[in-house]
């Protein structure tokens, strides 16, 4: 399977996440704005992937010349929540002083850890859900996209999925089509449906009823930004499904790689979240849904306080705050 970013003939290919599951098609991005506006539109998105897009954007840069610190700091703020952007950008930059290969060779090595250290944190992960939860087979609930398409391969959340699955321990995954930009509907649904692993597409305000019937066994999701104290950013909705999860006894479990986690922020209220255009929410689809110039709150992740979290998982194991 190929990645979800990676580098070819001096360019930063991506499958483009904003045409599936309808199109499965790639872009070649040439220059630091094609790659910002691609990370700005989404066209590639989650945390580890976006780590990838900021380490390929700084090769980018050194290979063209000019004002290198200048384009990556432009790349690293292109989105504000995913610490791993910025994370990305500065592990390429320390290394500009050796030059322009010296760059690129280093955004390569961070895309080939990348599906190692998820294979091992979901491998982790795994284990600590096969222990909280008794029932067999599994069925687990997903949020937004933490799978193959969200980091460069194999995925977070999902990847646990992947481990799970390979053992004939998933029954099914309830997927959270994920309001307003539907990276469940569209990304998590068509992973899972090329894995063979049988899944039902829900409404994001149906996860507590789901809980509620007894039907969701453990909440597996991915995170944007983790503290150093464990509280948790990630896809807007994450926070509601976590108390949701508490009230019904469920366990939620995080996984992710340590480029995830913040340790300078002790927690979670200094985690700056992304507030996305009105037109997310004012439009279905090109077509307005509400009276014109609604005003909209509309952002992109919330911070779920560790207090809610059965484990945080990243390639280390469960992460103690
Ligand atoms: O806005 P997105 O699609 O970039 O948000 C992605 C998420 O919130 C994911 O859950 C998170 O990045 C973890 S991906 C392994």
């Amino acid at each position: 399977m190929r990645r979800t970013i990676d580098w070819a003939d001096g360019a930063v290919v991506i499958i483009d996440q904003t045409a599936l599951p309808g199109e499965y098609r790639l872009l070649e991005l040439r220059t630091v704005d094609e790659l910002v506006d691609a990370v700005k539109r989404l066209a590639v998105r989650g945390a580890p992937a976006l780590g990838a897009a900021g380490a390929l954007g700084v090769a980018l840069a050194a290979r063209r010349g000019g004002d290198v610190e200048q384009a990556a700091e432009v790349i690293a703020t292109a989105r504000p929540t995913a610490v791993n952007l910025a994370w990305g950008v500065q592990r390429a930059l320390g290394k500009l002083g050796e030059g322009a290969d010296a760059v690129l060779a280093e955004a390569l090595a961070l895309l080939d850890e990348d599906e190692r250290l998820n294979k091992t944190a979901s491998r982790h992960a795994a284990e600590i859900v096969l222990a909280e939860c008794p029932r067999r087979p599994l069925r687990l609930l997903s949020h937004c996209n933490a799978g193959r398409l969200a980091t460069v391969g194999w995925g977070t959340a999902l990847g646990v999925v992947w481990h799970l699955h390979e053992r004939g321990l998933v029954e099914e995954v309830l997927v959270d089509e994920t309001r307003p930009l539907l990276q469940g509907a569209r990304l998590t649904a068509w992973e899972l449906a090329q894995a063979a692993v049988p899944y039902r597409v829900q409404p994001d305000s149906a996860a507590a009823a789901a809980m509620a019937r007894g039907l969701v066994d453990c909440v597996l999701v991915g995170a944007d930004r983790i503290a150093a104290n464990g509280d948790v950013a990630n896809k807007i909705g994450t926070y509601g499904l976590a108390i949701a999860a508490r009230y019904h006894g469920v366990p939620f479990v995080v996984v992710a790689p340590s480029s995830t986690v913040d340790s300078k922020l002790g927690d979670g209220a200094g985690i700056a979240i992304e507030e996305r255009d009105a037109r997310e929410l004012t439009h279905y689809a090109g077509v307005p849904i509400t009276p014109p110039d609604a005003d909209v709150f509309n952002p992109a992740f919330d911070v779920t306080p560790y207090d809610l979290v059965t484990a945080v998982v990243t390639e280390h194991g469960r992460l103690t705050p």
